[in-house]
């Protein structure tokens, strides 16, 4: 046995301090889930909670009210604080709508006439469909608007679902620079011209460039881009200093992130990058939240004496009764079952502890697989209870 810290949740949302818990990790392992769990726990613990979901699966979108997309946070049906409905403790919730932040943002930086432009512009709308990086940037500038509002105790933040967990930290630097010149290499590109030269080229003028380039992009397609490059451009001092912002605001006092993993091997390799890049940055990492991990309830039973049992079991088979040997086959099998269930246990075991010799100051907490998804609030409570860590309930 390794003895790592134990990661405690409610001493976590418990504390007034803390304002923001970011729960990031690579794809598929738990985000959604842990960050919405963590929500509703400290809401019913008192705290005036919103949870900013991204990809939330529809089930649970639902049972959360999650069904109008409307950008802003809604109180969630069911969810009282410890005094009852007229105490503190209120679960408000929310799911990302990406490309109505990137217009929001775009609203706030621009004129009225210039925001219209940009707005109805077909290169601003393929971008903020999807640039890579735009999700992630996204994501952290709504974190930025609600930090602002002042209005919420604690706010707990999904992240998009990533091929990489570095994306999400990532995201600012990579936006900025793509609107700092990158988007002209991008939209270029057939074009077969580079850089910021291509910049100077478009300011040259519409007459000069649209004999080359217009043939192959169309002439209004090509003012398009120009329009566009050049009102973005006056925007990106904004841009950069929102993600400047918000950046700061992940490192400040009162920040605090969540690495979730599933307790397999590449899963924790993420991890471990993600763990480095937050120290690297100077992140505030409060633990690991292992999910998905499994138990049983004979662990007495070892998963090479299960094997030796349904053995002898099945070789035995045939000197008993026909009743008797239908018995044993069962039983034989449901002692593989249980030695596999084992063999699980130890390589996740062994995977753990890996990660716990490389990293022994981070705290862990781990968090039973259930026995299905996670898609209402009762499942939600259940993940925060194990979450929690403290034995009070
Ligand atoms: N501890 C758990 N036990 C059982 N199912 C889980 C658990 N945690 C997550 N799930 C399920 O796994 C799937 C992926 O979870 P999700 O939170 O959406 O991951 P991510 O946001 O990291 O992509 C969902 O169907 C969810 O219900
Ligand atoms: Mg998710």
């Amino acid at each position: 046995m390794t003895t790592e810290q134990e990661l405690s949740v409610d001493r976590l949302i418990d504390d007034p301090r803390t304002r923001i818990v970011v729960c990031c990790g690579s794809g598929g392992v738990g985000k959604t889930t842990t960050a919405a769990a963590i929500g509703l726990r400290a809401a019913e613990r008192g705290r005036r909670t919103v949870v900013l979901t991204i990809d939330p699966a529809r089930r649970l979108a639902q049972s959360m009210g999650l069904t109008e997309l409307d950008n802003t946070p809604r109180p969630v049906k069911g969810v009282t604080g410890p005094d009852g409905p007229d105490g503190p403790g209120e679960l408000h919730a929310m799911m990302l709508d990406m490309k109505r932040t990137f217009d929001e943002v775009v609203i706030a930086h621009a004129d009225p006439e210039r925001a219209r432009a940009i707005l109805e512009n077909p290169f601003y709308q393929s971008l903020s469909a999807g640039f890579a990086g735009t999700q992630e940037y996204m994501a952290m500038e709504k974190l930025g608007q609600l930090r602002a509002t002042g209005a919420w105790d604690l706010i707990v933040v999904d992240t998009p679902p990533s091929r990489s967990a570095l994306d999400f930290l990532d995201a600012p630097s990579r936006l900025g620079s793509f609107l700092d010149g990158r988007i002209i290499r991008v939209l270029m590109a057939p074009a077969k011209v580079g850089g910021r030269g291509a910049m100077k080229f478009l300011n040259v003028g519409v007459g000069m460039v649209t004999g080359t380039l217009g043939k192959i992009f169309g002439s209004q397609l090509l003012t398009d881009l120009q329009t566009f490059v050049a009102a973005m451009d006056s925007m990106f001092g904004g841009f950069r200093e929102r993600a400047d912002r918000t950046y700061q605001l992940l490192k400040a006092e009162g920040t605090a992130f969540l690495v979730v993993a599933a307790p397999e091997r590449d899963a924790l390799r993420e991890a471990a990058y993600f763990v480095d890049r937050l120290a690297a940055d100077e992140m505030p990492l409060a633990g690991l939240v292992l999910n998905r991990v499994h138990g049983t309830g004979a662990p007495q039973l070892s998963a090479e004496r299960a094997h030796a049992a349904a053995q002898s079991l099945e070789e035995n088979g045939a000197e008993h009764e026909p009743g008797q040997a239908d018995a044993d086959v069962l039983a034989a099998g449901l002692l593989r079952l249980h030695a596999e269930r084992m063999e699980v246990m130890v390589r996740e075991r062994r995977t753990r502890d890996r990660f716990v010799s490389v990293y022994p100051d981070v705290p862990i907490v781990e968090v039973p697989a259930l026995a299905g998804d996670v898609h209402d609030l009762d499942g939600l409570r259940l993940i925060g209870h194990r979450l929690g860590g403290t034995a009070e309930d």
